[in-house]
């Protein structure tokens, strides 16, 4: 199976899973990249069963305004029932990179304004350890060289995102190095700390809820339950 029927497949588990859950208040986070994309596509045949989503980009606000469905501003709403969204990599925590799509920002303030954060991915995504993928950093345009020293001195080699302005008008850098990341929250804390950086791509202080892994050999399903996951299905 390709990598992106799996991205399908997993998209189709995501929206069972969450169909019997809709009501017609429901207010839906809907995350960023090509996995969320097709989910989208599935959600648009069910849009009569929820009141409305919140984008996590303008990509994503985009794709939902040409499917038809009704985009809420976030700080129109108190929270969100459920929050979907893919990932760049994900561990047995439940704890994820993302930031791939250069969202990570607001799919950070999306995920954490979410009573459920439901993360979709195909199983190249599932790692022991994270940090292969290089770790995704937005930061404000004049602190490139300072965030740049800070990060070399924790042993990472950051690389300016060529060509790349986020939605809040920001640079990304994409940190290699950092392999493993032995302690997710501390390092997340220890990056949220260092002036300039405005969001980092590892959430392990807000993981995700629950997992839809997609490999060739159907779909599993793992929920996070106190620092490790279980699996459920
Ligand atoms: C965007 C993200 C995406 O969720 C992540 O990059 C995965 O994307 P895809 O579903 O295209 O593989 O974090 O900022």
């Amino acid at each position: 199976m390709e990598q992106d029927e799996l991205k399908q497949v997993c998209a189709e588990a995501a929206l069972g899973h969450i169909l019997p859950k809709l009501n017609p208040d429901s207010i839906l986070g809907i995350g960023t990249g090509s996995t969320t994309n097709k989910f989208i596509t599935l959600l648009a045949n069910h849009k009569d069963k929820f009141q409305s989503a919140v984008a996590s980009s303008e990509a994503t606000k985009q794709l939902l305004d040409k499917n038809g469905i009704t985009v809420s501003d976030l700080n129109d709403v108190n929270f969100l029932d459920l929050y979907i969204d893919g990932a760049d990599e994900a561990n047995s925590k439940l704890e994820l990179i993302k930031g791939g799509g250069a969202a990570l920002t607001q799919e950070k303030i999306v995920a954490a304004v979410s009573k459920n954060f439901i993360c979709i991915i195909d199983n190249s995504k599932w790692v022991n350890k994270l940090g292969a993928f290089p770790l995704p950093i937005e930061i404000i345009p004049s602190s490139l060289n300072f965030v740049t020293k800070e990060i070399k001195k924790m042993g990472g080699n950051p690389i300016l995102r060529h060509g790349v302005i986020t939605d809040n008008g920001n640079l990304i850098i994409d940190v290699e190095g950092l392999y493993p990341i032995k302690a997710p929250k501390k390092m997340e804390e220890q990056l949220n700390n260092i002036t300039g950086i405005v969001t980092n791509g590892i959430f392990s202080l807000r993981a995700a809820d629950i997992i839809f892994i997609a490999s060739p050999d159907g779909v599993t399903q793992y929920k996070n339950s106190s620092s490790t996951c279980q699996q459920i299905s």
